[in-house]
């Protein structure tokens, strides 16, 4: 089927289609119902079947004669270590921790919070969990203990597992500290906790609820756990997201559905499938870990690299390519910005030209907007074709992309190419109506959204319906503006909210201002992203002080620098603040953020006919242009 009339059915026929594509999956009791929409806008995939996606990961390839393929390599240059794990391996560790986990208590259903770095064990947890049909939150190691703790506190976990430290070029960050402090930041308390010990930094352990995970591996062993059976519709994990408030979302993966898009994904967009040595240099923290380092490749048969390690300074801008060399890595996916610090060390490609890169076949970028000078030097460099494909959290899996397993495109440089099968992308105005071609708007998805796609937010149904669904009726609101070319093809201009995206990492700004209102000495805050040449966007903070308040704004802007990096994180990468007389604001005092981001990107605004007080805003513009 060629793309044009695969995504014609998906769009008409939706549940042929995906009906069709649950072959991919091995399933406990098979679909005999493809997709529920009695209670719309709620759709759910699958409603009758049962499967377990460990099963599909692991155990379905063993039991198929690939016992001895390598599952997952880890490559390390941060420790200088190296190891490969084959399937067979994989699958006695995922059972053996699934085993230490059934020991603890752990049930179909309860939560376990994953806060770990990138080492084969995350792995481990991971599909442990998904193997007992509990339901995994993996934190990203970046976040410090207060984004923890209150991930802890929505989701409410039975255990936490974690490792003594992450490795970062500069320093070496003790995990167990931040998590002990998360701890006491949350109300919740988890009723245990399993360590891995690294070699760089031994965690101290806490008695009666702390356990070494090695320990716990040996517990494991002597009764590892099998596949629990679980609903299609059960969920699989919950992602926490930024959203536009200080409160994350915990984005809601299903396991039927997702297992489904992530096989049907890998084979059709990423053109890999069995035995394929397949990269993805991102974190099992954000959702392209989860899906394409994690469960599209194992669900696959494919050979994953979990790589420890940065672009850049890992020793050199060469890492990545000698990867790709020592591995025969067919198709490596990962953020602009790593290769826009690649090409910042390396821009005439030196590095590059000392290693064969004859396996590779495709580059995949997605995060962050692909700007064309980007795509065109590693293009050139690489001499492969570099595909933008554009998703989100929570989609779980490409939204538009050229589909190089199905039918390759003309590669428009600037868009993501094509709506993927599955999504009915719109561009809709602030009335709801479809704007022509060429026209800028809101980017939305006419519903049912397709399978692995989030079916709710933790806990949370009521913000589920009015962040998504309730801006267009029978529409999911993607939170993306951009607009469809004469081409059907698609170009995603940005963000119309306060999400923003730096260095391939989604942040709050909102969640950063809530951190800067605790500051004695300020009135009021705003947190913009501004436009950033190496990490694509970076947050810079305005801040009013108190009348009254004589304190140095040198000393002011140190303490808010310190206390998002603590509160929220180094990954926050919030380093730049101003001390202003005023912040922009309407008659009914809304502050005017998009009009201050528009000026920081030096865009020509126009100033809004409700502002109130114009001159505050031309007081501004300097500190907004950096002037
Ligand atoms: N644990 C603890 N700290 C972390 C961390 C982790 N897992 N990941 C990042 N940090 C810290 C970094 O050490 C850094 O701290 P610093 O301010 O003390 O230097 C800070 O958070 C910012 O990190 P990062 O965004 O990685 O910036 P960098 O300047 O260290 O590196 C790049 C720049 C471009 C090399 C890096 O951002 C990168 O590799 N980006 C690709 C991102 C990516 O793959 N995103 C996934 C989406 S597909
Ligand atoms: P996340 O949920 O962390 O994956 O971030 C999703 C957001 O990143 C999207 O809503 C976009 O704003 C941005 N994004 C991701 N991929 C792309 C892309 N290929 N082009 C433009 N923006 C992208």
């Amino acid at each position: 089927m060629d793309y044009r009339a695969a995504y014609e059915k998906s769009i008409t026929s939706p549940e042929e289609f995906w009906g069709d594509q649950a072959s991919l999956v091995d399933w406990i009791r098979k679909p005999r119902q493809v997709l529920d929409s009695s209670r719309a806008p709620h759709h759910r995939w699958f409603p009758d079947a049962t499967l377990n996606t460990c099963y599909n990961a692991l155990d379905r390839h063993v039991v198929n004669g690939a016992a001895d393929r390598v599952a997952l390599i880890h490559d390390s240059p941060v420790t200088g270590t190296k190891r490969r794990i084959t399937y067979a391996e994989l699958l006695a560790d995922v059972a053996a921790f699934a085993g230490a986990l059934q020991q603890l208590g752990v049930e179909k259903g309860d939560r376990v919070v994953i806060y770990m770095p990138m080492i084969p064990e995350a792995v481990v947890a991971m599909l442990a969990c998904a193997r007992l049909g509990a339901v995994h939150s993996v934190v990203f190691g970046g976040f410090a203990a207060h984004e923890l703790a209150v991930r802890i506190d929505d989701a409410t976990p039975k255990v936490v597992v974690s490792a003594s430290c992450g490795i970062e070029p500069s320093r070496t960050i003790a995990y167990k500290p931040l998590l002990d402090r998360a701890l006491e930041l949350a109300t919740h308390a988890p009723e245990a906790v399993i360590v891995k010990q690294r070699p760089e930094v031994t965690a101290d352990l806490q008695d009666g609820r702390d356990l070494d995970w090695e320990v716990a591996m040996r517990a494991g062993r002597t009764q590892p756990a099998g596949c629990v059976e679980v609903a299609a519709t059960d969920p699989l994990y919950v992602l926490y997201t930024s959203g536009t408030t200080g409160r994350p979302k915990g984005i809601v993966r299903d396991n039927g559905g997702h297992a489904v898009a992530m096989a049907w994904s890998f084979r059709h967009v990423y053109d890999c499938g069995p035995g394929d040595v397949w990269w993805a240099a991102s974190d099992v923290g954000w959702v392209v870990g989860h899906s394409y380092i994690v469960y599209a490749p194992l669900i696959s048969g494919a050979t994953t690299i979990l790589y420890e390690g940065k672009p850049v300074g890992t020793p050199d801008a060469g890492a990545f390519w000698r990867v790709v060399e020592e591995y025969e890595v067919k198709a490596l996916f990962t953020a602009p910005t790593a290769i826009r610090a690649i090409k910042k060390e390396d821009s005439a490609g030196e590095f590059l030209s000392r290693h064969d890169l004859s396996s590779l076949q495709t580059l995949f970028l997605a995060g962050e907007r692909l700007d064309p000078d980007t795509w065109q030097w590693a293009g050139e460099r690489l001499g492969v074709p570099v595909v933008d494909n554009w998703w989100q959290t929570e989609t779980g899996w490409p939204i538009a992309a050229n589909l190089r397993g199905l039918e390759p495109m003309e590669i428009k440089p600037g868009s993501p190419s094509v709506p993927v099968p599955g999504y009915d992308v719109r561009v809709l105005d602030g009335a709801g109506q479809e704007v022509p071609p060429g026209t800028e708007g809101a980017i939305c998805l006419r519903l049912p959204l397709p399978p692995g796609t989030l079916t709710t937010v933790w806990g949370d149904e009521e913000r589920f319906i009015s962040s998504y669904l309730s801006a267009f009726d029978g529409h999911y609101l993607s939170g993306d503006g951009g607009y469809v070319d004469d081409d059907g093809y698609l170009f995603v201009m940005g963000r119309t909210d306060d999400v923003i995206n730096v260095a391939g990492h989604r942040l709050s700004t909102g969640s950063m201002e809530e951190v800067i209102s605790r500051h004695p000495a300020v009135a009021e805050c705003a947190v913009i992203g501004v436009a950033d040449t190496l990490k694509g966007q970076l947050p810079r903070g305005f801040v009013v002080l108190k009348t009254g308040v004589e304190a140095d704004p040198d000393e002011i802007r140190e303490e808010l620098v310190a206390m998002v990096r603590g509160e929220i994180g180094a990954v926050a990468a919030f380093k730049e603040v101003v001390v202003v007389g005023g912040l922009p604001k309407t008659r009914s005092g809304k502050i005017l953020r998009r009009t201050m981001r528009e000026i920081a990107d030096g865009k020509d605004t126009p100033v809004p006919s409700t502002i109130e007080d114009p001159s505050v805003l031309d007081t501004l513009r300097p500190a907004l242009r950096q002037e």
